[in-house]
């Protein structure tokens, strides 16, 4: 198994408070790892760090095997990374399809995996979407529009942050099984979460964070059987 992500030691500070606290982990090749975490934990702020919009003060962020702690956001985007925000940012101007092919671009090593047609292929629910305005789009459609764009991209590590935020249960589940036929494409994704059961089927391993430090990893087997840290840690 080859790593992806591998994330060391990282302190990252908003001003003078201190929000992350070493944290570090990593992700192989192929997987889906949960990133576990209530409100204000520190899940969208360590995201933000390994994209480049909150640039670490201290440690490591390695795409594979490039250390990209501290760069421009486009250049580590460049490198591979491709991050689904919390606010999703589609252009609400344009349709579904001019949003994937605006980002559209050959991975880092020249790969050119996703056409529109496959995206259309795999995710058959943005077919029939293809010409409505992405800002007429319901929160669940837009999702899966981000999530699409991002793949366009040819990306070799995918970061989403918290896709079932805001979506009603029905279109929670649908993201899901949209992430379901994600992973069967061997892409290779941090997803973080405050809903654990949203990853429950989805991811393999979890992370979970709190106050800025990583206080538990295991399988989702594990996490399952350990209700102390599910209590502790996790909104149930
Ligand atoms: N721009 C900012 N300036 C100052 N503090 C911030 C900023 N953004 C986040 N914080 C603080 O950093 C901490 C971690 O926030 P973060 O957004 O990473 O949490 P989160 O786990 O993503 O939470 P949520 O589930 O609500 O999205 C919180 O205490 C938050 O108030
Ligand atoms: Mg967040």
């Amino acid at each position: 198994m080859s790593i992806v992500l591998k994330v060391e030691d990282l302190d990252v500070f908003y001003g003078t408070s201190q929000i992350l606290f070493g944290v570090g982990f990593q992700v192989e090749r192929g997987e889906t790892v949960a990133l576990l975490g209530r409100n204000g934990a520190g899940k969208s702020t360590t995201m933000k760090a390994i994209a480049g919009l909150a640039p670490p003060r201290r440690g490591r962020v390695e795409l594979r095997g490039h250390d990209v702690a501290g760069r421009k956001p486009h250049i580590i985007a460049r490198l591979g990374l491709g991050f689904v925000p919390e606010d999703r940012q589609i252009f609400p101007e344009h349709s579904v399809e001019d949003n994937l092919s605006i980002g559209h671009k050959k991975g880092p090593e020249g790969q050119d995996d996703w056409s529109i047609a496959r995206v259309y292929e795999v995710f058959p629910l943005l077919a029939p979407l293809r010409h409505r305005m992405a800002g007429r789009l319901s929160g669940g459609e837009q999702q899966m529009l981000a999530i699409a764009r991002t793949l366009m991209g040819n990306p070799t590590a995918i970061l989403l942050d918290e896709p079932s935020e805001g979506l009603a249960p029905i279109v929670v589940q649908r993201i899901g099984a949209f992430l379901r036929e994600l992973r069967t494409t061997g892409a290779t994704v941090l997803i973080a979460e405050q809903n654990m059961h949203f990853c429950l089927g989805l991811a393999s391993r979890v992370i979970v964070i709190d106050k800025g430090q990583i206080v538990y990893a295991a399988s989702i087997a594990e996490l399952k059987a350990n209700e102390d840290v599910r209590q502790r840690y996790l909104a149930l």
